[in-house]
C-alpha cells in the first residue's frame, strides 16, 4: 500500500489541522477576501520548505514580484538572498503573458524544473482565470497543471479572491476550480459582538480527515498562526455570528 506523506506548512495550527499536514503532490486552495493573508500563507508555506532542504517557486500574477519581496521582508524573510542562493524563485506571470494565448501557467514548469523546486504557489489563481479563455477550456488548462505537479510530486498551494469582505459563501468558483484540487482552506472575517475577527477552517481534504472546527487566527511578525476555535458562537460562516443559545444562558446568569 502505498502510504502518504506529509509536508511540514510552516504555520502553526495548521499541520494539526489538516491531519499532520499537506500531502505530498496534492493542490491545496486557499481562498479568502482582501487582507486576509492568503500571500503570506503561501510565502510561509515556501520558507518552511526551504528550511527542510526543499526548493520552492512562487508565482505571482500581476502583483509585482519587488512588492512581494519587501512585503516578505516583514516577516523577516530575504526573498532576494534565497533568489541568490537558489533556494527559492520569484516568477512574475503579468498580464501581457495572460493575453498572449496559449496555456501561460506551463512556463512555470521550466521555473520549476530549473532550480528542481518542490513546493509551487500560484498567488491568486482567481486573477489567472479571470484573463484566460473560457470555462471549458481554463478548466482542462488547470488539470493539467495540477495534475503535472502531481505526477511529478510537487506539492502546490493556489490562492483564490473572494471579492466580498464579509459574505455567506455559496461557491467558489464557475470553472470548477473546487473540484480541481484536493484540499480548501477557507479563511475569513466574521463580525463578532462589534468586532471583526478573522477566521479558518477546512472545508474539504481528499484522503484526510482534517479539523472540522472553525478557529480563529492572527497575523502577527512571524507570519500567520492558528489560534483556539470559536466557542460558543454559531453562524460564523456567514460572517456575521451570534451566540449560541447555551452560552448566551451562560452569560446571563453570570450576570
Ligand atoms: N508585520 C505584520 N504584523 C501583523 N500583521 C501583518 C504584518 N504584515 C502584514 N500583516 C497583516 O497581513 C495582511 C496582509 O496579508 P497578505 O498580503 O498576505 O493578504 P492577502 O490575502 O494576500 O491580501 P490581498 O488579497 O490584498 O492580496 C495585512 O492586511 C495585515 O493585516
Ligand atoms: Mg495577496
Amino acid at each position: 500500500m502505498m502510504t502518504t506523506s506529509r509536508l511540514r506548512t510552516g504555520i502553526a495550527g495548521l499541520d494539526e489541522m489538516t491531519g499532520g499536514g499537506f500531502i505530498r503532490g496534492d493542490t491545496t486552495l486557499i481562498t479568502g477576501p482582501p487582507g486576509t493573508g492568503k500571500t503570506t500563507f503561501g510565502l510561509q508555506f515556501l520558507m518552511q520548505g526551504i528550511s527542510e532542504g526543499e526548493s520552492g517557486v512562487f508565482v505571482t500574477v500581476e502583483e509585482m514580484p519587488q512588492k512581494i519581496a519587501s512585503d516578505a521582508m516583514n516577516f523577516g524573510w530575504d526573498l532576494k538572498r534565497l533568489e541568490a542562493e537558489k533556494k527559492m524563485r520569484l516568477f512574475h506571470l503579468r498580464s501581457e503573458m495572460l493575453q498572449a494565448g496559449g496555456a501561460p501557467i506551463m512556463q512555470c514548469l521550466d521555473i520549476v524544473n530549473a532550480i528542481g523546486a518542490k513546493r509551487v504557489v500560484v498567488d491568486p489563481i482567481s486573477l489567472y482565470s479571470l484573463n484566460v479563455g473560457n470555462p471549458t477550456d481554463l478548466r482542462r488548462e488547470l488539470y493539467a497543471f495540477v495534475n503535472y505537479m502531481k505526477e511529478s510530486g510537487l506539492t502546490l498551494v493556489l490562492t483564490h479572491e473572494v471579492p466580498d469582505i464579509i459574505t455567506r459563501v455559496s461557491r467558489i468558483s464557475d470553472y470548477g476550480l473546487e473540484f480541481i484540487v484536493d484540499c480548501i482552506i477557507m479563511l475569513q472575517y466574521v463580525e463578532i459582538e462589534s468586532e471583526i475577527r478573522r477566521s479558518i477552517s477546512v472545508l474539504k481534504m481528499r484522503g484526510s480527515d482534517h479539523d472540522k472546527a472553525i478557529r480563529r487566527y492572527k497575523i502577527t511578525d512571524r507570519g500567520v498562526e492558528i489560534e483556539a476555535r470559536f466557542e460558543g458562537y454559531e453562524g460564523i460562516m456567514s460572517g456575521t455570528a451570534r451566540k449560541t443559545g447555551a452560552q448566551a444562558f451562560i452569560e446571563a446568569f453570570k450576570r
